[in-house]
C-alpha cells in the first residue's frame, strides 16, 4: 500500500511513521504532501529519501488528484495537516483516508481545536484523562469514524506543554498502528494499539 502523508508543521508523527514501518510491512511512504514549502516535514521526508510535493492552499481538487496519480497513492494520512482537503480528493479516497487528532474524539475536535488549544481546553474542563484518536475522513471531515484511540492521564500539575508532550508520545505509537491495520486490507480500518 503506498501512502501519502500530509502534513503542516514540524512532521514528528510522519517521523514516527518513517521509523516504524519496515520492509516486512504492507505499507511504505511514499509521497509527503505539505501546504507549507518550509514545513519541517518536508525535510525529514527529503532525509528519508521519500518524494515530496507542496500543494499550495489554492490547489484544486484535480492538482491534488494530479501528484497522488503520479505517485501511484493507495491510502492517505493527515498528520497535523491544518488545511482542508478538496472534496474531490476526500470523495475518490472514501474509506483510504485518516486523520490523527491529540484528544479523545468526539470530544475536544472541531474549528480551532488543534495544537495547544485541544490540550487548554482539556485542562480548563478538569479532565482526568485525554490521549489521541485516529479517525476516518470523510467529506463530514471532523465527524468520521473513530478507528482506534490511545489514553494517557492528565496530572494535576500539568501545563498545556506538558499535556501535549505527553499525549504526543503515544500518537506515535497509535499511528504506526493504524496504517498497518489499514494495510491489511487497503482500507482505514478500526485498530488497537497491538496492530
Ligand atoms: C499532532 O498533535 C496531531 O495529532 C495533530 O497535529 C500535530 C502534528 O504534530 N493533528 P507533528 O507535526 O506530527 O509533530
Amino acid at each position: 500500500m503506498r501512502v501519502a502523508v500530509c502534513v503542516s508543521g514540524r512532521g514528528s508523527n510522519l517521523e514516527a511513521l518513517l521509523r516504524s514501518l519496515g520492509p516486512d510491512d504492507r505499507a511504505r511512504i511514499a509521497l509527503v504532501i505539505s501546504n507549507r514549502a518550509e514545513a519541517g516535514g518536508l525535510e525529514i521526508a527529503r532525509r528519508h529519501g521519500v518524494a515530496t510535493a507542496v500543494l499550495g492552499n489554492a490547489a484544486t481538487g484535480d492538482e491534488w488528484l494530479q501528484v497522488l496519480d503520479a505517485n501511484a497513492v493507495d491510502f492517505i494520512v493527515l498528520a497535523g495537516f491544518l488545511r482542508k482537503v478538496p472534496a474531490e480528493v476526500t470523495a475518490r479516497f472514501q474509506d483510504r483516508m485518516i486523520n490523527i487528532h491529540p484528544a479523545l474524539l468526539p470530544d475536544h475536535g472541531g474549528p480551532g481545536m488543534y495544537g495547544l488549544n485541544v490540550h487548554r481546553a482539556v485542562i480548563a474542563r478538569g479532565d482526568r484523562e485525554s490521549g489521541a484518536t485516529v479517525h476516518g475522513v470523510t467529506e463530514r471531515y471532523d465527524e468520521g469514524p473513530i478507528l482506534g484511540q490511545a489514553r494517557v492521564p492528565v496530572l494535576p500539575d500539568d501545563t498545556p506543554e506538558s499535556l501535549a508532550a505527553r499525549v504526543l508520545a503515544v500518537e506515535h505509537r497509535l499511528l504506526p498502528a493504524a496504517v498497518r491495520a489499514a494495510a491489511r486490507t487497503g482500507r482505514a480500518v478500526p485498530f488497537t494499539l497491538n496492530d
